[in-house]
């Protein structure tokens, strides 16, 4: 049986926090599971209907930039694990609201840090901060270039990218300079159900249904390496529990798919789900002005986790995109709620005198 634990989990209302969440609450009925989450725009609790009243799990609404409420949460809770997902996390906001990003990014991050190194107060025995982070630090890789490894040097090239860089840099300095244990991984692009409908996968699901425009960013030439949401959970669970102090590990699906071929997949995916013929909604496919300092190719080396830890991606992507269109077509309130903001105020009255 595992030993008891407190594991705070920040963002765990968003994406892929919501599948971590999940995974902890239902795999660990021994851990004390809090899930801390300012609820931003990206933020739902309808992600975690299913664990929300489960005896572990405790939701708490708060700004991890907010330091004295972090460290009250340590103290409340008796935090020894911490699972850092919360976090800023689209480029084409963040080239519009830098500001935003490196304040929550950074000194959300720093706030988190100090908050556990000041309670944990240099008994490390048992605690671990785990840090997760992105693929795009190591900035952008030209076509036939190798993979990205844990030793590839960071180079970012968007805000968004620069903010996870530098939080990065402060979990590692509070390792080198203050000895609080921490792990720091970096993922490649995630899909599957609950993500918010601004990124290229759900939003072009949505719009297929609706038979609106799919934006595609320049030509379409960009690479990226894709990994089902739930894989990277899996991950997380191993490297939590498994993974050694001060290291750094990448995660990928070693699966790059070009955005063009990737977008004719979930438009076929797409209209064989909903009964159409194939090549129905191929003409919504529209070419528009590229996103600035659009990074060409992320891919990464996930070799390390593998033969450390013995991680490796379980589903193959046909099956990945597959169960992700049938979710989002099966959910439909999911994303009609979102994409009409009425959750947003839901939230903001529920939560308004707390
Ligand atoms: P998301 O945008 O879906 O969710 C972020 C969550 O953080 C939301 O619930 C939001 O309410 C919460 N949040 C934002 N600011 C907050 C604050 N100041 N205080 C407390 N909570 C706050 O993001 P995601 O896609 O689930 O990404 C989660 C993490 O994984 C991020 O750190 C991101 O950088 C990293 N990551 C994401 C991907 C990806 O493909 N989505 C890939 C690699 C790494
Ligand atoms: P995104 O999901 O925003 O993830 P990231 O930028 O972090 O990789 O975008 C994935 C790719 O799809 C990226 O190359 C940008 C491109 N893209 C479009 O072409 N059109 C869109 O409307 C969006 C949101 C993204």
């Amino acid at each position: 049986m595992a030993a008891k634990r407190n594991i705070l989990i920040t963002g765990g209302a968003g994406f892929i926090g919501s599948h971590v969440v999940r995974l902890f609450v239902n795999n660990y009925p021994d851990y004390r599971i809090v899930n801390l989450d300012k609820l931003t725009y990206a933020g739902n609790l309808e992600n975690l209907k299913d664990v929300e009243s489960a005896p572990n799990y405790t939701f708490i609404r708060a700004d991890i930039c907010d330091y004295e409420r972090m460290i009250a949460v340590f103290r409340e809770y008796e935090i020894d694990g911490v699972i850092h997902l919360a976090a800023e996390s689209h480029v084409d906001r963040s080239i519009k609201e830098p500001f935003t990003f490196a304040r929550t990014n950074v000194m959300g991050t720093l706030s988190l840090l100090q908050a556990a190194k000041e309670c944990w107060a240099g008994d490390y025995e048992g605690k671990l901060f785990y840090h997760i982070s992105t693929d795009e630090v190591y900035g952008a890789l030209d076509f036939n270039e190798e993979l990205f490894t844990e030793q590839t040097k960071y180079a970012p090239h968007s805000p968004y990218s620069a903010s996870k860089a530098s939080s990065d840099h402060f979990v590692r300095a509070y390792h080198d300079t203050y000895g609080v244990p921490t792990i720091v991984t970096n993922c490649s692009n995630n899909y599957g159900p609950y993500q918010f409908p601004e990124k290229l996968i759900p939003l072009f699901i949505n719009n297929i249904r609706k038979g609106r425009p799919l934006p595609v960013y320049g030509k379409g030439e960009n690479v990226r390496d894709w990994l089902y949401v739930e894989d990277h959970a899996r991950a997380i669970d191993t490297i939590f529990h498994k993974g050694k102090v001060a290291e750094t590990y990448n995660i990928g699906g070693f699966n790059e798919w070009r955005n063009i071929d990737l977008v004719k997949v979930l438009v076929r995916t797409v209209d064989r789900q909903l009964g159409n013929e194939e090549g129905y909604s191929l003409p919504l496919i529209t070419y528009v002005s590229d996103r600035l300092g659009h990074d060409a190719r992320y891919a990464i080396d996930s070799s390390k986790l593998k033969s450390e830890l013995g991680w490796e991606p379980s589903l193959q992507f046909e099956e990945g995109i597959e169960k992700t269109v049938r979710w989002y077509l099966e959910n439909e309130a999911w994303l009609d709620n979102i994409t009409s903001g009425a959750y947003e105020r839901y939230y903001e009255e529920q939560y308004s005198n707390r």
